[in-house]
């Protein structure tokens, strides 16, 4: 019979796990999720072991990023998968918080990082940031890892993060990992599982867009009149976009005066297919000449 992972549900056990696994000297590491996992997600518990003795995977879908209208409700919740996935994956334990634990009645503290929260999705989803920011403030208190682990695919949420760990000095190591994508191109998300068959052959067409946006700047093509076209294009294929920016990798600026070469820029996207909101991004380094 195959060992399953342990599974801790309060921050208690959780804390007795984490000071027994100190004792022993081990290094600790966080990977939070909120299920349905993925071989996105699983990369990250590869980036956690390949710099932790233990890795600790959080699975909680945090009520406080979703806005009313959005998927909560629907949210894909598939304990048991996840759980073999994990154990297949080496993971050491699964902590499965309840709702009422980490937001207790007179729960009332938020955690909002400025400015990097204000644009691109934070647009469209003003309460998100701060209901991430706020619920990973919250984990990393309760396990105290050295070091958590966060996608690429999330890229501002992964920005949003390091500032929040940096303002409140919180000890924990911030790694990232990259994108994780289907054969096509598209990016592992729990929320592709939505997708209708005709929408999930459309939605490659996203990081498509955003190869081709990448292949015009190193062209050294206009930026606003490539992200014109894109968009344009986009919608054309029944898209509706929400953005498609091109912002300096390293400050989430927006590229307004000149590019130097050499500089990391990144592209963003998101977009609806029918009520399912996807996003994505990618890199590109400015050229020389
Ligand atoms: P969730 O969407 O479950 O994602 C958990 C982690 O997996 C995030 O760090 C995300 O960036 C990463 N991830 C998702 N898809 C990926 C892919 N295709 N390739 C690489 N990494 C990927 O993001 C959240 O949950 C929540 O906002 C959370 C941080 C857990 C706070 O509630």
């Amino acid at each position: 019979m195959v060992e399953s992972v342990p599974t801790v549900k309060t921050v208690l056990d959780l804390r007795s796990q984490v000071s027994a696994w100190r004792n022993q000297g081990h290094k600790i590491a966080l990977v939070p999720t909120m299920g349905a996992l993925h071989e996105g997600h699983l990369s990250l518990v590869d980036v956690a072991l390949s710099s932790a003795d233990r890795v600790i995977v959080s699975i909680f879908i945090n009520p406080t990023q979703f806005a009313p209208h959005e998927d909560f409700d629907n949210y894909p919740r598939n304990y048991q998968a996840d759980a073999a996935l994990l154990q297949q994956r080496g993971a050491h334990l699964i902590y499965t918080p309840a709702a009422g634990d980490m937001y207790a009645e007179n729960d009332a503290t938020r955690v909002t990082v400025d400015s990097l929260s204000d644009s691109l999705c934070g647009i469209s989803r003003p309460h998100f940031f701060t209901g991430v920011a706020t619920i990973v403030c919250k984990l990393l208190l309760q396990a105290l890892p050295d070091l958590a682990v966060f996608g690429e695919k999330d890229y501002q949420q992964l920005m949003v993060i390091r500032a929040m760990v940096g303002d409140l000095f919180i000890p924990t190591q911030i790694l990232a990992g990259e994108i994780v994508r289907e054969k096509d191109g598209l990016a592992m998300s729990s929320r592709n599982a939505y997708l209708s068959s005709s929408q999930r052959s459309a939605a490659p067409l996203l990081v498509q867009t955003l190869q081709r946006i990448a292949e015009e700047i190193i062209q050294k093509e206009d930026i606003p009149a490539v992200l014109a076209a894109a968009k344009g294009r986009l919608a054309k294929q029944g898209f509706e976009v929400d953005y498609i920016e091109v912002r300096r990798a390293s400050t989430l600026q927006p590229v307004i005066d000149k590019v130097n070469a050499g500089e990391v820029l990144r592209i963003f996207g998101a977009v609806l297919l029918g009520t399912t909101r996807l996003i994505d991004n990618l890199e590109v380094i400015y050229p020389n000449s």
